[in-house]
């Protein structure tokens, strides 16, 4: 039981010195888009040190709009700023190629909005959600609720089993599902082909616009940068 508890305190000080080693890429007069997580929840506390330094902020969803707003940034639509200089998000399981899976927290879809957005996307983590190959992590995509049905055989014949994401329903307005037992040998590849499913409003696979630079937190107290 205590060291249950004690693993989960070290892995929350891994996301709060990654979440502060962020820092380093936020400039003077900055639009900075903000993700969704535990992981990202730190990086909003470490960023209020700073605060000074932040024009303004565009967010991926109610909650972290919400800690954002908490600690005094002001949050505005996506469509207000002329360019959104760096988007700084965590990720469900990442390779080294910086090619994640994101949408364990259901906000994939305006966070791969803000993430196409931005000029540069740095994706914070810790160790443990590094991986040779992606798929473990059930892989989160988000759907019109009437397409639940088609999309779900649709992603059976690709190999997967999709599980309903019982009672959570996106900020959006539409319901998960979580595929599970996929083979990720190609994530670019597997992306593609499930943006051509219709229903799909959006896939949790970030391939096709992977981060610029990943910040890994490890056990050993480094941090790895790959870019
Ligand atoms: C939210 O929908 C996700 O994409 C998160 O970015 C991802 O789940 C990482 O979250 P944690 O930092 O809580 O692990």
């Amino acid at each position: 039981m205590f060291f249950h508890k004690k693993e989960i305190q070290n892995q929350q000080q891994l996301k709060q010195q990654v979440a502060q080693a962020a820092l380093d890429y936020i400039k003077p007069g900055m639009v900075v888009g903000i993700g969704t997580g535990s992981t990202v929840n730190c990086f909003i506390d470490a960023l209020a040190q700073i605060k000074h330094k932040v024009e303004l902020t565009v967010s991926s969803s109610d909650e972290s709009t919400k800690r954002l707003k908490e600690h005094g940034f002001e949050v505005v639509d996506l469509n207000y700023p002329n360019k959104v200089d760096i988007y700084i998000d965590g990720a469900d399981e990442a390779n080294k190629h910086r090619e994640l899976i994101k949408g364990g927290g259901g906000a994939l879809t305006r966070e791969k909005i803000c993430r196409v957005s931005s000029e540069k996307f740095v994706c914070i983590i810790d160790e443990s959600k590094l991986v040779t190959r992606l798929g473990s992590f059930p892989l989160p995509v988000e759907i019109i609720p009437m397409a639940r049905s088609y999309v779900a055989k649709a992603l059976v014949a690709l190999g997967g089993q999709p599980i309903y994401r019982e009672g959570f329903t996106t900020d959006n307005g539409n319901i998960i599902l979580d595929v599970h037992n996929l083979e990720i040998d190609n994530p670019l590849q597997l992306e593609r082909e499930l943006n051509q499913i219709t229903g799909i409003v959006c896939n949790g696979l970030f391939a096709v616009h992977a981060a610029d630079v990943m910040l890994i937190a490890k056990n050993d107290g480094d941090i790895e940068i790959i870019k």
